[in-house]
């Protein structure tokens, strides 16, 4: 706790050490024996999108909510609160989950990052807080689920934060622009900028110009594509961040409507027939279970990585598998774990010979560090205040490569059947079918972006696939509930998905040679310039990808039922009553965007839906 610290670094630098900025711990945890017998909702997963139903539904004190996490509560450690240190939350707050061997990539695993405590992903993540473009959603609306398009959204983007604009003298001097009219002023999560900016941003942003992309004035009025500056889940109160814990729950630990059991893991969902009337659960590190009844809904918020697990434990999802483990069948729902997706990326190293300051660089000089340490503990200002950039562009595939044609016209050509094991559910095929399709007829429109470059300042830029066609899974391989699940990201078992990271290389050089890059004095590294034909960009971009930007999707995804959905635009489960899904695992597309924000507005959704059906 601050107080601890306070005293350490206070003798270091003998000045006044500001601890973490709100009131003391106040978050109220129940204990198992405190628990009511049953209550109207029982919360899945105290994540980003738990926090943030619970939150909502528990307005209403005439509704109790009980929140289950497998996770613990933070104890304020730094690595939670502090924007720099972002990537340092010690292991007991961590999953650790490795993927199967991908054949797409010389058949190396990967790991799939998830937190495992109060908040989730939001805890833990980056804090690049952006949106996708108009056309991301309307795909999700097209795909079979009315409400749930750009429009539909915008109120719940706004509702969920509140937007600090920079101030007008930061504005000026970054060129920051921004629509207010798109942004939410009184809503939980806080987002701005840090007070520390690098000017090599307006380069980024006026070589995307020249190489022939736009500026919008602001990246989250839905036209997302182009080059933008992008805020932080970052409150501007002490410069902390702003995450599911300290917006959807510490402020509202007084409601004796709310409960939240940490260190519990759901077992399954309790049926009655086929409808849902409660959970199992068990303390983790203890074989013992308990269970609480659900008198309204129970809604599984476990995220994307675990929300199949938890279905397929309760007998929802694909017959066979569940068949195999010797679970009983509740319904036969195969997409339960299918169409998983994530964002795969490769880093394309470069160089700046006459670089401005301040830049990255700075960071490898640990007296500097130590400085920026120092006034970040005295002043809340500085380096210290940043996560992971503020700049990033989105570019449509017409304006990656003048083979946007052909590589349509390849996705288009395949046959759904082969992208798949043989035997696999013609549901999911069918599914993957519509999604090409769709997406496809957007990419020709120009209203989704394929490419995204972040993250600003350096020529160094990691290069991320938006929108893969490959698609994988998630299913269980046991019956133990804190067992990993079986994870298989597909990675790259679409060729065509490889293309475009081509073309996404050429596009770099591209940009690096634009004047407001040359500037600066850019330069490619790696990959050199002598990589140039497809077959060697190929293979360099099979080398050193990875299969995840920590952005699981679609695994329990809100699509038609005969296209391998499994929840409808109501987030109600197929085949089953009063259980429903509100978390990354709906997205039936992942959106050309970081997806915190998306997660969040999806939550915020759902609990309106929830509330008016219960109403
Ligand atoms: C390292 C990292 C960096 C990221 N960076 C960014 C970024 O910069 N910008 C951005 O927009 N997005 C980012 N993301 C993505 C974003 O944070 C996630 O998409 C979002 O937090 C997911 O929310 P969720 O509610 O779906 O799941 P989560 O927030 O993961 O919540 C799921 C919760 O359920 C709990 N749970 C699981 N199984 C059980 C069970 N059986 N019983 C009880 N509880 C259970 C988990 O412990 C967890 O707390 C990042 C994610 C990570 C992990
Ligand atoms: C992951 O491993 C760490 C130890 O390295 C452990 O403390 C933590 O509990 C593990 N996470 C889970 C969810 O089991
Ligand atoms: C990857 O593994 C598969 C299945 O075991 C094998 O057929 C293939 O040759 C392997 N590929 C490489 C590049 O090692
Ligand atoms: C490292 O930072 C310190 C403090 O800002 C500065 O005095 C020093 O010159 C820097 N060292 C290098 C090698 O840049
Ligand atoms: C302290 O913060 C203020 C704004 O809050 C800023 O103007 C000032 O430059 C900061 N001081 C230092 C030493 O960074
Ligand atoms: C189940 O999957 C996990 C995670 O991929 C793996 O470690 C384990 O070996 C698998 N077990 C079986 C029996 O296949
Ligand atoms: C590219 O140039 C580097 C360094 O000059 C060299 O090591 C490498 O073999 C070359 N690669 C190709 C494919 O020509």
């Amino acid at each position: 706790m601050p107080s601890t610290r306070v005293v350490v670094v206070a003798s270091i630098f003998a000045t006044a050490v500001l601890g973490f900025p709100s009131t003391p711990l106040k978050a109220r945890v129940i204990s198992e024996q405190d628990l009511y017998p049953s209550y109207d909702y029982v919360v899945v997963g105290g994540g980003t999108s738990g926090l943030t139903v619970a939150d909502r539904l528990s307005e209403d004190s005439g509704k109790t909510v009980l929140v289950i996490e497998r996770g613990l509560l933070d104890q304020r450690e730094e690595a939670f609160w502090i924007p720099r240190l972002l990537g340092s939350a010690p292991p007991k707050y961590l999953y650790n989950l490795t993927s199967t061997p991908q054949q797409g990539s010389l058949n190396r695993t990967f790991g799939l990052q998830a937190g495992c405590l109060v908040g989730g992903g939001s805890a833990i993540n980056s804090m690049f807080f952006d949106r996708g473009s108009a056309g991301d959603y309307n795909l999700w609306r097209d795909l079979g689920n009315p409400g749930w398009g750009w429009n539909d959204l915008l109120p719940y983007f706004k509702k969920s934060e509140t937007f600090h604009p920079p101030d007008s003298v930061t504005a000026e001097k970054f060129g920051i622009t921004y629509d207010m009219s798109v942004h939410g002023t009184s809503g939980p999560i806080q987002a701005s900028y840090p007070p520390y900016l690098y000017p090599a941003v307006k380069n980024f942003l006026a070589a995307w110009e020249e190489f022939g992309t736009h500026i919008p004035i602001d990246g989250t009025s839905g036209d997302a594509l182009g080059a933008f500056w992008t805020a932080n889940t970052l409150n501007p109160d002490g410069n902390v961040r702003s995450y599911a814990r300290t917006a959807h729950y510490d402020p509202i630990e007084s409601r004796s409507n709310l409960h939240l059991l940490t260190a519990y893991a759901v077992t399954k969902v309790l049926f009655q027939g086929t409808t849902a009337s409660g959970v199992e659960f068990m303390p983790v590190g203890d074989s013992r279970r308990a269970k609480v009844k659900a008198k309204r809904e129970v809604i599984i918020a476990a995220g994307a990585p675990h929300t199949p697990q938890v279905l397929q434990l309760s007998g929802v999802g694909p017959s066979a598998l569940l068949k195999k483990l010797h679970i009983p069948v509740v319904v036969n729902l195969p997409g339960v774990g299918h169409n998983f997706q994530d964002h795969p990326l490769f880093v394309a190293n470069g160089i700046l010979t006459n670089d401005l300051d301040p830049n990255p660089s700075y960071s490898t000089n640990e007296t500097w560090l130590e400085g920026e340490r120092a006034t970040y503990d005295t002043n809340r200002t500085g380096f210290y205040t940043t996560s992971s950039g503020n700049a990033a562009a989105f570019i449509p595939l017409h304006e990656l490569t003048n083979r946007m044609d052909e590589l349509v016209a390849a996705y288009a050509s395949q046959d759904p059947k082969l992208q798949f094991p043989t035997g696999t559910d013609s549901t999911i095929v069918a599914g993957w079918r519509a999604q090409r399709d769709a997406l496809l007829a957007s990419i020709r429109a120009g209203v989704v972006a394929v490419s995204e470059y972040a993250n600003g300042p350096t020529a160094a830029m990691a290069i991320v696939l938006e929108k893969p066609l490959s698609r994988g899974s998630i299913t269980i391989n046991s019956t133990d509930p804190l067992a990993n699940p079986v994870i298989d990201y597909g990675f790259y078992k679409n060729p065509v998905d490889v293309e475009i990271q081509v073309e996404a290389i050429r596009a770099w050089r591209k940009v690096l040679s634009m004047p407001s890059w040359q500037a600066l004095g850019a330069q490619p590294t790696d990959p050199a310039n002598n990589i140039t034909t497809d077959e060697q960009l190929r293979e360099w971009v099979i080398q050193v990808s990875t299969p995840t930007t920590s952005h699981p999707s679609g695994t329990a995804s809100m699509m038609p039922k005969n296209l391998g959905g499994v929840v409808g635009p109501d987030l109600w489960v197929y085949g089953v009553s009063k259980l429903s899904v509100v978390d990354a695992s709906i997205i039936p597309m992942i959106p050309a965007t970081h997806i915190q924000s998306t997660v969040y507005a999806i939550a915020e959704k759902a609990a309106d839906l929830i509330k008016a059906r219960n109403a």
